[in-house]
């Protein structure tokens, strides 16, 4: 391959490049933001900055798309600066940030809010999600606009408490969104079920730590994915199902994919790594919504991975302060835990285990989120011509996860003393060295709205859209 010497400011080399289909030895050149070359061992010409990759792999940044970076509104948990920090960290180059800020993201004022936070703190890219809810319906053309990458449905109730839309306001907004193509998150939860299971149980005097999941039954997402779907399916608005958390639903989703409905799905380590059986180590630290499940949902959430019918790996990083998780009464802690950080080493210390490949690894951190919000092949592969955003990571060095090393301000991690065998040593974004050798060098305000292109909008039924329903006729 023919480089210009010019050009060249850093290679790695003697590294292991990963793709879903190719671990291959290669050498890899970057000239300013983005990838110039991916070479056989041993020919690109030195540059001003190398990078000695010999025994490690090199893997597209992972790209996480949930993650709640808490600012504006509750900066005290996290702010955008430790937030993308520990992402950098953890080698995630790009994150889809979630809408339960505060003010949340459902109007421009708040939009811009967010993005004057993210611009100048951020030290990976990131896409900001809007809010699609009962009352801003009519501001969802604007949201896209000015620039947010997707939208959040919160169909059943999570941390922030903000309602679920009626089914009418979410149908109507899934109409708009499919004519723009857009692809709306939903966290999939029928809240009435919910609601009144737990006020049950709270009046029956029910605090312990399995009331929560007693509150969120299977059947909760079985209905929620069941009408998101159908709505989706309807109007070709394009899907994604947050945290998939159990086996019930799959069968929706595998079903609506043959059909060929757009829905993506993410689980989280939380939910292929852990089940009840964890309750008495970790109480309140461990409510999260949907809630960890019993023994059982893990191995068919792995088989899911594997027959594709979940297509990524997120985090649904949801930092608190430990004085929010550490009540004897599980209602009074806040649902969520950390994880933007640790999912990388945590999943290749499964590739060590042999539960999944180091191929699958990057297919499922880097190369379906890539494709599923349209920054495919800007993001989410090595090759010439992509943004170098790369991590590049040691097989054989692990670590005990302990709390207190994490760039998060919440140190109520789920996965403290996890012993992990495998670590992030160096993380780029857009060819900037952010980590180096497992310290963070790089400046906040270098990350950037992720740029995206989202395949032809497939609007079905628009002629019985509300748009349309509302024309006055003779
Ligand atoms: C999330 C949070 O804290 O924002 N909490 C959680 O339990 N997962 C919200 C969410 O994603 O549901
Ligand atoms: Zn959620």
């Amino acid at each position: 391959m023919k480089v210009d010497q010019e050009k060249v400011d850093l290679v790695i080399r003697g590294g292991t490049v990963v793709s879903p289909s190719s671990s291959i030895k290669a050498d890899v050149a970057i000239s300013g933001q983005k990838i110039s070359a991916v070479s056989s061992p041993g020919i690109l010409p030195k540059a001003e900055y190398e990078i000695d990759a010999e025994g490690l792999y090199v893997l597209p940044g992972a790209i996480d798309s949930h993650v709640h970076f808490r600012e504006p509104g509750y900066a005290y948990k996290e702010d955008w600066a430790t937030g993308t920090a520990a992402a950098a960290c953890g080698g995630t180059t790009s994150v889809f940030e979630m809408p339960n800020t505060n003010p949340p993201t459902g109007t421009l004022e708040a939009l811009a809010l967010k993005q004057e936070c993210a611009s100048r703190q951020a030290h990976v890219d990131y896409g900001i999600y809007g809010l699609l809810d009962e009352n801003n319906i009519e501001n969802l053309e604007a949201l896209i606009e000015n620039g947010v990458s997707g939208f959040k449905c919160f169909m059943g109730n999570t941390f922030g408490d903000l309602p679920a839309p009626s089914d009418g306001a979410m149908l109507e907004g899934f109409e708009i969104l499919s004519r723009h193509g857009y692809r709306c998150t939903v966290h999939a939860e029928n809240p009435s079920i919910m609601a009144r299971r737990q006020a049950r149980m709270e009046a029956a005097g029910r605090t312990d730590t399995l009331a929560h999941l007693a509150a969120r039954p299977e059947v909760c997402a079985v209905e929620a994915v069941g009408r998101a779907v159908a709505f989706a399916e309807w109007t070709g608005a394009r899907l994604h199902i947050a945290h998939k958390s159990s086996k019930d639903a799959l069968y929706i989703l595998k079903d609506a994919k043959a059909r060929g409905v757009d829905v993506t799905v993410e689980t989280c380590p939380h939910y292929l790594l852990m089940s009840t059986d964890d309750t008495d180590r970790l109480g309140g630290q461990m409510r999260v919504n949907p809630p960890i499940r019993e023994p059982g949902h893990a191995e068919a959430l792995w088989e899911a991975l594997h027959d594709g019918t979940i297509d990524m790996i997120a985090t649904d990083h949801a930092p608190h302060q430990p004085e929010e998780k550490d009540s004897k009464n599980i209602w009074q802690c806040d649902c969520g835990f950390p994880g933007v950080e640790t999912q990388m080493p945590i999943m290749l210390t499964q590739v060590n285990q042999g539960r999944l490949t180091l191929q699958q690894y990057v297919q499922w951190s880097a190369h379906a989120p890539a494709h599923a919000w349209g920054c495919y092949p800007n993001k989410g592969v090595i090759q010439a011509g992509s943004d170098a955003d790369i991590a590049i990571v040691d097989m054989k060095s692990g670590s005990m996860i302990d709390r207190e090393m994490l760039h998060s301000k919440s140190k109520m991690t789920v996965w403290h003393g996890f012993q992990t065998s495998a670590s992030v040593e160096w993380t780029l974004v857009r060819g900037a060295v952010v980590v180096e050798k497992g310290v963070l060098v790089g400046k906040q305000g270098h990350g950037k709205p992720i740029q995206q292109k989202m395949p032809t909008p497939a609007p079905r039924n628009q002629e019985k859209s509300m748009e349309e329903i509302v024309k006055i006729r003779d």
